[in-house]
């Protein structure tokens, strides 16, 4: 591998993406693509590619020559995905096509982000990669289409099934932002009891991304936290590291939630198979909070009106 390699992060814009682009910033000649959002700050990095338009992607393709394609972008939203079916395959699992043609012929490295989604576990178990899914909802559905997809194309592909948190540069929250939000704001968050997830900090991803990519390991591992927790012990956790108050977090349970499409009560993954290649790369919960709070420090956490209360809390 060399710098002059071209990693190509598709999704650049989302959650996890604009952190695999910037951690892979000064190894490789990165470029992103975006569909609505041009995030300032990387926007010089970005290209607009819309993915359900395969002459579009395959002409990208050709005029980029990535030798790495790491693909986050996707339709995440999960109720939405259920009223709009149409759209969400398009998006997660037609959209692969000329992805995983390109890689076929010019023997792309090809990562596939997946998902914990399809898995629902019974209480206490945590789902290795050869445990069969059983998807609830159509998202789920169409995350393990598209790494079938993967799967059967003769390409060098990793399929890495994760659950995430981190920082948006969207003008969106994911669960842990939507938290601290909370904490700091002392307004209530409901946290679920009843769902067992075991999540990982984006940056510490990536760090396992650019450990696949430079050994060259191809195939399907799981690598999320090492440890599950549910929702609500995932929010204590959170005020405890961030040194907030937890009393504006309250225990709700699944069924009573206003979500609309089904979801799992038990989505834990078993990731020992990556952290037996990669031991350096396991960290608890703990140390992930941990991370995630110092980066807000340094970094500009797009709740605007929360961080200038935070950065007062921090220079006490
Ligand atoms: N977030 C989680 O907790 C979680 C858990 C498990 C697995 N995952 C998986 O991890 C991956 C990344 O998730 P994320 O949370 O980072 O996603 P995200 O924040 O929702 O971002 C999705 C990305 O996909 C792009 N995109 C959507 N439709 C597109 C289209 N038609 N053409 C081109 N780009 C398009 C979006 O671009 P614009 O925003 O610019 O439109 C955005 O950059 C996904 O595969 C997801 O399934 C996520």
């Amino acid at each position: 591998m060399n710098p002059s390699d071209k990693l190509l992060v598709t999704g650049a814009s989302g959650l996890l993406g604009w952190k695999a682009l910037s951690y892979f910033l000064t190894e490789f000649d990165v470029r992103g693509t975006y569909l609505n959002h041009e995030i300032g700050g990387i926007s010089s990095l970005l290209d607009r590619c819309d993915i359900r338009d395969h002459n579009e992607v395959s002409q990208y393709l050709k005029k980029t020559q990535p030798l790495i394609i790491i693909h986050c972008a996707a339709r995440t939203e999960i109720d939405a995905a259920e009223k709009d079916r149409e759209a969400c395959y398009k998006i997660n699992v037609e959209a692969l096509k000329p992805f995983l043609d390109f890689s076929a012929k010019n023997s792309t490295h090809f990562v596939h982000v997946s998902t914990d989604a399809f898995f629902s576990l019974r209480e206490g178990m945590q789902a290795t990669e050869d445990m069969e899914p059983t998807p609830l909802n159509y998202y789920s559905e169409t995350k393990l289409e598209a790494e079938k997809l993967v799967q059967n194309a003769d390409i060098r592909s990793t399929i890495i099934r994760t659950n995430i948190f981190g920082w948006n540069l969207q003008d969106k929250t994911c669960l842990s932002e939507w938290i601290v939000d909370g904490l700091v704001r002392g307004e209530a968050r409901n946290l679920f009891e009843d769902v067992l997830f075991s999540p990982i900090l984006t940056s510490r991803l990536v760090r396992a991304f650019g450990e696949i990519i430079r050994s060259k390991t191809y195939g399907l591992y799981n690598i999320a936290g090492t440890e599950s927790a549910s929702k609500f012990e995932f929010g204590l956790k959170l005020a405890e590291v961030f040194g907030l108050s937890s009393e504006s977090i309250y225990k709700s349970m699944l069924k009573d939630s206003p979500l609309k499409a089904k979801r799992s009560h038990n989505m834990a993954l078993d990731s020992s198979k990556f952290y037996s290649q990669f031991p350096a790369l396991s960290a608890t919960l703990t140390d992930d909070l941990i991370e995630y709070r110092n980066e807000m420090i340094y970094f500009e956490w797009p709740a605007k009106e929360s961080l200038a209360s935070l950065q007062t809390f921090y220079s006490r």
